[in-house]
């Protein structure tokens, strides 16, 4: 069977914790395409030759879940040859045999425009940005200005930038728990394997 669920949102609005639990519950493969941006912002050198050299050493390096990497992943991935190096990667996740749940800002649009499902999630900047510094700690507001900084490239860029799909189901988390989110998500995907 193949069946793509494609989820995209902005930064902490919840996306990888629905697409792993998704995944799960219906014995879906799970990426992560923030991981790919991260690996190639913080290997430094030429990004366009990080990308297009991506290993799996790369991917599974410590340290991509920081802020500092959010930031630098964000910077190359306005850059048209770095997504180029990465769309064939992703769409072969994408469509393999047996299900695949991806996560990113451009699944529905570009990497996987045919896929089952598309959901859309988001929150509020300032429910986001606890979230993350729920996480991560430090300053707060410097929490915020970074969400806001990194919203507004993904969103502002030319090349492939953060949209809901025209036929995205938004889930908007600023007032919804994790087990809400989940089985709002999973209701839909499993509406759409009932056919
Ligand atoms: O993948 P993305 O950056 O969109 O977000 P995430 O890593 O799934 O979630 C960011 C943080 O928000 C995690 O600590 C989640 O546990 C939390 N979260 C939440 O509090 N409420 C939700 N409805 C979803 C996530
Ligand atoms: O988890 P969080 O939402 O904070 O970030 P991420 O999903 O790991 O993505 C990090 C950065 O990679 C984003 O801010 C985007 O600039 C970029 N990215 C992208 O351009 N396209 C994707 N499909 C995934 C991530």
């Amino acid at each position: 069977m193949i069946f793509t669920v494609a989820i995209d949102g902005p930064a902490a609005a919840g996306k990888g914790t629905i697409s792993r639990a998704v995944a799960e519950r219906f014995g879906f493969r799970h990426l992560d395409t923030g991981l790919l941006y991260r690996a190639v912002g913080v290997k430094g050198g030429d990004p366009v030759a990080a990308a297009r050299g991506l290993t799996a050493d790369d991917m599974n390096r410590p340290g991509l879940r920081t802020l500092e990497a959010g930031q630098a992943a964000s910077r190359v991935a306005a850059i048209p040859e770095v997504r180029a190096a990465l769309v064939e990667f992703q769409r072969r996740f994408a469509r393999s045999e047996g299900g695949a749940v991806l996560d990113g800002r451009d699944i529905g649009t570009v990497i996987c425009p045919e896929a089952e499902v598309k959901l859309y999630v988001t929150a509020s900047a300032q429910v986001r940005a606890h979230r993350r510094w729920l996480e991560v700690g430090g300053d707060e507001a410097q929490v915020l200005a970074e969400v806001r900084e990194r919203d507004a490239r993904d969103m502002g860029r030319a090349d492939a930038p953060l949209k809901a799909a025209e036929d995205a189901v938004v889930i908007d988390t600023s007032d919804l728990g994790i087990d809400a989110a989940v089985d709002a998500a999973c209701a839909i995907v499993a509406a759409r394997l009932r056919g």
